[in-house]
This record gives C-alpha cells, sequence and structure tokens, in this order.
C-alpha cells in the first residue's frame, strides 16, 4: 500500500468493468495524487495515465511505480486552468476522480470519454464536516444527489450517497455511469 494509501472500495468494485474499458482508450486518474489508485490498476495490469498538478505527488508515485516495473504514465498539469482535461476529447476509456471536486471540470470529464467510456468518481460530501477531517469549504463538498445531477446526460451503473464506515469513516458519494 505505501504512502498511497488503501484504495477506494469503489475502485475495487469496477475492476473489471475499467479494465474492460481499456479497449476504448487510456484509463485516467484525475487528480491521482500519490496514486492510490494509479498503482492499484497498474498492480492488476491496467495502464493508467495519472494526471496532478503535486510535483512531489507525482515524483513519490513514479518512484513507486518505477520499483515496481509497474505501466504508469503521469502528467503534470493544473486542473483548474479551463474547463477541460489536458487531453484531447473523447479518447479516453476511462476517467476516475476520487476526493477532488472542481465543478467546472465536471462536463469536461464527460467530454473527454469516448462514448461507452466509464466515469467512476468518489468524493466527500456536506456531512463530512461533521467528521473533523478534511475539506470544510463548499466548493469541495457534494450536495446531496449532486453526483447524479451533474452527470445526468450518462448511463448510471452505480449511485450510492452516505457514510463509508472505514477506517476512517468518511461522507461522500459515488458514481459509476458509462458515456452513451
Ligand atoms: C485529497 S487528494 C486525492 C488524491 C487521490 N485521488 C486519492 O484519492 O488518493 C487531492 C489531489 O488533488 C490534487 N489537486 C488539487 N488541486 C489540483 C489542481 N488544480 N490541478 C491538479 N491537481 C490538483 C492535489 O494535488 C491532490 O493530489
Amino acid at each position: 500500500v505505501g504512502t498511497a494509501g488503501h484504495p477506494s472500495a469503489h475502485l475495487c468494485a469496477h475492476l473489471e468493468r475499467i479494465r474492460a474499458a481499456l479497449h476504448l482508450g487510456p484509463v485516467v486518474d484525475v487528480a491521482c495524487g500519490r496514486g492510490r489508485h494509479t498503482l492499484a490498476l497498474a498492480e492488476h495490469a491496467i495502464p493508467v495515465l495519472g494526471i496532478d498538478r503535486n510535483a512531489a505527488h507525482l515524483t513519490e508515485l513514479m518512484r513507486s511505480a518505477r520499483a515496481r516495473s509497474l505501466p504508469v504514465a503521469l502528467l503534470r498539469a493544473d486542473l483548474e486552468i479551463g474547463d477541460e482535461l489536458p487531453l484531447l476529447p473523447e479518447r479516453c476509456g476511462a476517467v476516475l476522480v476520487f476526493r477532488y471536486l472542481h465543478r467546472p471540470l465536471l462536463p469536461g470529464l464527460v467530454r473527454a470519454l469516448r462514448p461507452g467510456g466509464l466515469l467512476l468518481y468518489e468524493t466527500f460530501t456536506m456531512h463530512q464536516k461533521e467528521f473533523g477531517y478534511g475539506p470544510v469549504n463548499p466548493d469541495f463538498l457534494l450536495a446531496a444527489g449532486e453526483l447524479t445531477e451533474q452527470f445526468r446526460a450518462l448511463r448510471v451503473i452505480e449511485s450510492w450517497e452516505g457514510v463509508d464506515t472505514g477506517s476512517p469513516p468518511a461522507a461522500v458519494a459515488r458514481i459509476a455511469a458509462i458515456k452513451p
């Protein structure tokens, strides 16, 4: 696991869907951080492009990937300049976002997917404020039902929000959805 931490159960539940999406195009871990999910997927022989603006996180992630000969590519970019991923539109097989929210980018995530591509999203809801850690700024917290509303153009496979009783517990919303 290393410093990147354990992958989310949401990612693990959709692992085979992510693998299947690879034939459409790259799997992109948006705001990948130290690579909790990038590394977990690469360990399952799923190549991943991780994007983040934090050079130190990316350096640490690349070091871990190289040490284990894992199929990881990284791109350093500020995702809050403009409203698109720094990729050609309609090329990605899967777009994954965990614990990152920049609302102006949400339509751009959908544009980045090829038709048939998979979106997996999981981040904190407003109730996270009750847990004493994580973001408190409402810009970084989802309102009730917001993920399904934001991604209403997609075909939803799974949508859930509540308290994930992991360690530590977290108030999160999750969606898995396919671009028609
Ligand atoms: C809470 S961490 C989540 C990391 C990873 N997705 C995970 O779930 O473990 C949020 C990440 O978003 C990245 N981030 C924040 N603002 C960003 C921006 N404007 N552009 C790119 N990455 C950004 C941070 O560098 C950090 O790695």
